[in-house]
Order: structure tokens, then C-alpha cells, then sequence
């Protein structure tokens, strides 16, 4: 088991004095062929969201603006993360529970993904996931 869950890919910065600029380009980094990304972002006050792990995605996740807190799970151990612009990209492998707590209001968090959406993909339920990690 790795000893952090949490897996931070450093992005290429090209940041000067006019300001930020990151940078993720397959060939340089990029782990997998981006098929689908998406973006949560205007988040009401007081929600979390996630709750859930995959069982094939693998996915990034870093926040072009404003701040999240990630909560990590791998059925065993128990991690957080505090996601900011400039911090690189949060990887989310398959089977990790992974939950989203603590939105900034002008948080807006980036997720780029290697498959198309597949609710049959999810494990929702944590119990669930718990037993499916101790069954493997
Ligand atoms: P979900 O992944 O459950 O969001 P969260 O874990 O942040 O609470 O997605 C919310 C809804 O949007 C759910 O009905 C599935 C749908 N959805 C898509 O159709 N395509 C997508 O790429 C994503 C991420 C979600």
C-alpha cells in the first residue's frame, strides 16, 4: 500500500509576475488519455458531495479556483486533503472512497476522467465498498 493516499501529480507552471498558469498535456505527464472532464463549481453553502469510489476510473482532480477539502478512503486508512490552485492534481485511482467537504464559494474543482460517465462504475454505498476491499 502506498504510504500517502493521497497522490499529488505536479503540473508543468509557467507562472510569472503577470501571474499563474498551469499546465497538463498527455505526453508530459498526463497518466491516461483524457475521455471526459467536468467541473463542480457555485456550490451551495454547506455541501459535500462524492460520497463514492469507482471500480475502474481513474480520475485528477485540482481546483482552478477556490478551495476543497478532499476526504479519503481506501477502506483501510483515512486521508484529507486541502485542494488549491497551484497544488498540481489530486489522483483519485479506482477503488479509493473519496468525499468532498468544505467548498469555498468561488471553489471551482476540475475533474478530468479516462472513461465516459458509467453509474455502473460507482459503489455508493460505503459499506459496500468496505466489504468489496476486504474481499480482495
Ligand atoms: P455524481 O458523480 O453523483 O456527483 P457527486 O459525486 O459530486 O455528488 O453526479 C451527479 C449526477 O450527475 C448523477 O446523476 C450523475 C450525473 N453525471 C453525469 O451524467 N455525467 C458525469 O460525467 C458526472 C460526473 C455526473
Amino acid at each position: 500500500m502506498a504510504d500517502t493516499l493521497a497522490m499529488l501529480l505536479p503540473f508543468v507552471d509557467r507562472s510569472d509576475s503577470r501571474g499563474g498558469l498551469s499546465i497538463i498535456e498527455e505526453g508530459a505527464g498526463l497518466p491516461f488519455p483524457v475521455r471526459r472532464a467536468y467541473w463542480v463549481y457555485a456550490t451551495a453553502p454547506a455541501i459535500s458531495r462524492g460520497f463514492h469510489a469507482h471500480r475502474q476510473l481513474r480520475q485528477i482532480c485540482f481546483c482552478v479556483a477556490g478551495s476543497v477539502r478532499m476526504q479519503l478512503f481506501d477502506g483501510r486508512k483515512e486521508e484529507s486533503v486541502q485542494l488549491k490552485p497551484g497544488m498540481g492534481g489530486l489522483m483519485l485511482p479506482p477503488m479509493l472512497w473519496h468525499e468532498m467537504h468544505d467548498f469555498s464559494p468561488d471553489c471551482v474543482l476540475t475533474v478530468l476522467a479516462d472513461a465516459e460517465y458509467d453509474e455502473s462504475d460507482y459503489i455508493r454505498d460505503r459499506d459496500q465498498f468496505i466489504r468489496y476491499v476486504h474481499s480482495s
